[in-house]
């Protein structure tokens, strides 16, 4: 697709992989919508790269639809979707958290979902569209501690599986982008020790490069799943 002049929404775009994502694409042309819940984070994302933001929690089916209602009314189109909000919970089995493992569930497949179903109302009506879901390698895999996240990113998988399946026909791509570790504030917000700064491991720009890479495809043809690693990551 041609990102100039193309409206794109990026959700849990007010830090990391979303953030630098809706820089580059509106450094490209796009008119990017970001989303988060933390509405100072937005502002000042806002207003530091001009970047249209708007509150919305993706496991809020009120505030996505509110959200989706604001694209059409501003834009009556809408040409991707970067299904990126999403959070690490990380505890053993028998610590594990009821609500917390629900939550996540919320936020990462929940969310997901809704916000990939409003978008694809308007690209089945416009035959054509890109969802991509920022997943993980923990959809492929297993560790100690990771019950609830893994099993999140497993999910998206799936269901990026079931919409390709579904929306193909109708001329919509639906990706899915899997990084490694990438050095941003996931890692202290879900409540995991930071470590310092490491050159050799993947930083936010990495990954909004894959999508970026991604979407300019030429829409006939289309990358169905991109799993990025650190090529040394030195420990
Ligand atoms: N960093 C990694 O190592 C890594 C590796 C593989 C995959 N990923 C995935 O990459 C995505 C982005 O993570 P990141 O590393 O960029 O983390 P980050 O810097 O913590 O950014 C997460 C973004 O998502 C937003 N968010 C979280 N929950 C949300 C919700 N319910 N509704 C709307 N926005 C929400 C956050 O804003 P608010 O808190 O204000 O809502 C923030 O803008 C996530 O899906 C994560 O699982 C990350």
């Amino acid at each position: 697709m041609e990102i100039k002049g193309s409206v794109i929404l990026v959700t849990g775009g007010s830090s990391g992989i979303g953030l630098e994502t809706a820089i580059r694409l509106s450094k490209k042309g796009a008119s990017v919508i970001i989303t988060g819940r933390n509405e100072e984070k937005l502002t000042s994302v806002s207003e530091k790269y001009g970047i249209i933001s708007f509150r919305a929690d993706s496991g809020k089916e009120s505030d996505v639809l509110d959200l989706f209602q604001q694209i059409e009314e501003k834009f009556g189109r809408l040409d991707a979707v970067i299904n990126n909000a999403g959070y690490g919970y990380f505890e053993s089995l028998v610590n594990s958290d009821k609500s917390k493992f629900e939550a996540v569930f919320n936020t990462n497949v929940t969310g997901a979902m809704l916000v990939a179903r409003e978008a694809a109302k308007i690209f089945i009506r416009q035959q054509s569209g890109n969802i991509i879901n920022i997943a993980s390698t923990a959809a492929y895999r297993g560790f100690e501690g990771g019950t609830a996240y893994s099993a999140t990113k497993f999910a998206l998988r799936a269901m990026t599986e079931c919409w390709r399946a579904e929306l193909r026909k109708y001329n919509i791509r639906v990706v899915l982008i899997n990084p490694s570790e990438v050095q941003t504030d996931f890692i202290p917000n879900s409540g995991r020790q930071e470590r310092p700064f490491n050159e050799s491991k993947l930083v936010s720009s990495d990954i909004a490069g894959t999508i970026i890479c991604a979407l300019e495809l030429p829409d006939r043809a289309f990358i169905t799943e991109l799993t990025v690693f650190a090529t040394n990551p030195k420990d």
